[in-house]
Parts: C-alpha cells; structure tokens; sequence
C-alpha cells in the first residue's frame, strides 16, 4: 500500500460545504452575520482533508499542538460500540470541516449539543486519528465485543522496558484519539465533543496534551532539552518510505492495510537536572550539537552522522552511548519510525522530604509526549527502544510514566465509519 496525502481520494473541503457549515454555525449561535460564510469559505488552508486513503495526522505536517485521549470501553455489546463510532466519525469530520460535531442545543430540553468553546476560530488544521487498543479485542481474557480473532499479531502487550515507571492510570486503554491542530483549544475541543458523545460507552482513562513550537533557525523544532527534533526521521512526502516504515502492507489484515501503529510515551524530563549539565555533556548525550543540530563531526543538521569516525584518541566522535547512535536504523537492523512528538508541560508537582534541607521543593512535570508511527511495533519501537531504555545517556533524565500502543486503522472512504471494516469482517 502506498500513496501520500496528496493523493487522498477525498470529497474534500468544498465552498458549498464550507459556505453551510458557517451558515449552521450561524443559525446555532442565533446571528446573522453576512460575509461571515465568505470568510470561512476563503480558509481552505485552514482544512485537512478528514477522509482518505490513509487517516489524517500521521503523515500531516504536524500542526503546533495536540491533545490525545484513551478510553475504556464500557458498551456492553456491538452494536452500542459501533453506534460510538458512527457517531464519533460524523462528529470527527465535521469538526475537521470547521463544523460544530453536533448542533449547539439538538434537543436543548434534555441536554446540550455541542459545548461550543470552538466557534469563531477555524479549523486550524484539525485532525483527529483514531486507533484500537488491545483491550477492543480481548479484555481480562474476556472477548467483549467477539474480535479476539481480529487481534493483529502486531498489535502485541508492549513489554516492559528497563526502568519504565509507568502509572497504570495513564497508560493503556482500549481506544484512541489525537486530536492535532494549529490552536490549543480546536484540539481540545474535539476530544472533549467525542468524549461527551461517548458517555455511557466509554470512559476516559487518560489524556494528554502538548505544544511545537515554529522551526525556528533549524529545519524543525527544539524539544524541552533545547534539541531539535526530528532531523532523522524518515521524509513524510516519500511514499516508498512511507510504505516501507510506516504504512501497514499486505502483511497486515485487510482493516489495516494503509493504517498504521502508534505508540504513546510520556516521557518526564529533569529539566532542573539537565539544566544543570554542562553543554558539552549534554551534545554528547544526544550525539549532535545543540545549536545547529549538527551531528559530532558534521556541520550542518542534515548531515549524516558518522557512526565511525574516531577522535585522534581513537575515541568515537559520537560516543557508544549517544542517543542518535543506539537509535540509529544503522545498528537495529535498519529499524525506522516516524516521530511526531510533542513537548508537554503540565506545571509544578511538589516534593515533600523529611531530610529538612531537601524539605519541600517544586518540581516541573514536564517533558516529551513522545508519539511515534510505524509499520509494525516489533520491528519499530520496540526494536529501537530496547536498546535505547538499557544505554541510552539521557536515562538519567527521562522517565517513562505512561502510554500505550493502538491500532489506527486505514484511511476512511465516504460515509465510511472508523472501524467499520473491522466490525463488519
Ligand atoms: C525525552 C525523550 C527523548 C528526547 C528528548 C529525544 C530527542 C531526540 C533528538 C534531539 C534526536 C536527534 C534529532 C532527530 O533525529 O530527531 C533524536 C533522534 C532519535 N530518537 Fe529520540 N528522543 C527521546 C526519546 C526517544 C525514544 C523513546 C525513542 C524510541 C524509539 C527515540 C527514537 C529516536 C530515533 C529513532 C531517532 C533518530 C536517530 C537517527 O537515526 O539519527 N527517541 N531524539
């Protein structure tokens, strides 16, 4: 399976609809605003295309910022699950087209439509990617909803990794969502609309939001640690590579065939603790230098690393240790996975000690929500990050606290309903 975005087989975003989605927020909001509609209609920039060949969000150029969510499912039988998720992908693509996911009082006597925090700003490249937790398939040896025979061998239990400190409340789950957009409150708001549209079929178990900030002076952004992120990544408007490391092929069942495996990871970082590190340590733990980019040895950000080349210590330039080297395809046999992480920052947590001069501090919980997609997990991040949780030199400051690893199904065709394909096999 190939393709990139460029070729969705989409209805896509027309001014007819455009034009009727601002009518339909006008009529919720009581207005009558002429010129209102043309404005909308006129932000076609402002539009992901929500159906495809592949969903939305995975190899969209990632949008400034993201807020993802897992559930548990409590729909006690199939057809309760699936009444979910029609209605969750009508609600999704209309939020993507800039529309309210209900209209604002549907049935204003028994309750609210649509909170309605999101009308006025546009669309802001919202996309919002769904994915299928282990627990759709089997839960507590308990086949709920009969798809334990469905259950792709690639969407394994991921196995504990050294040093992992995960808190079960924020890993896991049976479903996901992320929701991306170019405002913080569009991706809130759509996860919040198909949360309130779940009630009573599933819970939200945990939920995450994070931040990119522009490119700045580099091809791509800097995390928290001051690095920029994301140089090695295999290029997103390469289809052959895209197919390679990221599509699910014919290895895959039908249902997956063009979608792909996300993992989750939130990732806390020390920062009071790097911040304390000396620049050079902290280049040599990346393997690449901080203002640039540049991997030790090269100039620029692009340059390829040189995992051989040795000081005139005969010393590797980039040490054994470096995060780039031990994530490198290079030395897991040619493993590659396409991160599209953001930095969190979820404010101060305080510490409290007995020992008076540790006594209480503040804390920042902050980090890396790390999320990755790939072909297959075994041979993705679980081949990178086994290596990368024994030697990697950032352990020191990082600490996985929570995630999860879901299914995200191929691309939607028209009036198609996410997982429809799974549920009707
Ligand atoms: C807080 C945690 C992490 C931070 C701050 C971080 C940051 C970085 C940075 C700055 C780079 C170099 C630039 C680039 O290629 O993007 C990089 C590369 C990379 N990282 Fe991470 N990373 C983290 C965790 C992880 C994890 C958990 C994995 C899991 C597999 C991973 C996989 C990779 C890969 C595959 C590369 C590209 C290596 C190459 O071929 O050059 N990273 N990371």
């Amino acid at each position: 399976v190939s393709g990139s975005s460029g070729a969705r087989q989409d209805d896509g975003p027309t001014r007819r609809g455009l034009v009727r989605a601002a009518a339909s927020l006008a009529a919720a909001a009581g207005t009558v605003f002429a010129g209102h509609g043309q404005a909308v209609a006129d932000e076609e920039s402002g539009i992901e295309p929500f159906r495809g060949l592949h969903q939305a969000g995975i190899t969209t150029p990632a949008q400034r910022h993201t807020y993802a969510a897992a559930f548990d499912l409590t729909a006690p039988g199939r057809d309760t699950l699936v009444a979910m998720l029609r209605a969750w992908t009508d609600a999704a693509a209309r939020l993507c087209a800039g529309e309210p996911a209900q209209h604002l009082a549907q049935d204003a006597a028994v309750r609210a439509g649509d909170s309605g925090e999101a009308l006025g700003p546009s669309p802001s490249r919202l996309t919002v990617t769904f994915g299928f937790g282990a627990g759709l398939f089997v839960k507590d040896g308990t086949d709920r909803y009969g798809l334990a025979a469905h259950r792709p061998p690639a969407l394994v239990d991921l196995p504990e990794f050294e040093g992992d400190e995960l808190i079960q409340e924020m890993t896991g789950g049976d479903i996901s969502l992320q929701a991306c957009a170019d405002d913080a409150l569009v991706a809130f708001h759509a996860v919040r609309q198909l949360a309130r549209l779940a009630r009573g079929t599933a819970e939200l178990r945990w939920a995450q939001s994070g931040f990119r900030p522009g490119a700045g002076d580099g091809r791509h952004p800097r995390n928290l640690m001051g690095f920029i992120d994301g140089t090695g990544n295999p290029p997103v408007d390469d289809p052959a590579a895209m197919a390679r490391f990221v599509w699910v092929g014919d290895e895959g069942p039908e249902w997956m065939r063009g979608g792909s495996y996300v993992v989750f990871r939130r990732i806390r970082v020390a920062l009071e603790h790097w911040d304390g590190m000396p620049l050079d340590f902290q280049e040599q733990a990346f393997g690449r230098r901080k203002h640039s980019g540049a991997p030790l040895g090269g100039e620029h950000e692009l340059d390829p690393p040189d995992l051989t080349a040795r000081d005139t210590d005969g010393e590797p330039v980039i040490p054994e240790s470096a995060h780039i080297r031990l994530a490198a395809a290079a030395i897991n046999d040619g493993a590659r996975i396409l991160r599209r992480g953001y930095s969190y920052n979820d404010g101060v947590n305080l510490v409290t000690e007995r020992w008076e001069p540790w006594r209480r501090r503040l804390e920042y919980d902050a980090g890396l929500f790390f999320v990755c997609y790939q072909r297959d997990p075994r041979s993705g991040f679980i081949r990178i990050f086994e290596r990368l949780a024994k030697f990697d030199m950032l352990n020191q400051f990082v600490t996985h606290t929570g995630g999860g690893l879901f299914a995200c199904p191929a691309g939607l065709a028209r009036s198609e309903f996410i997982g429809q394909r799974l549920l009707e096999s």
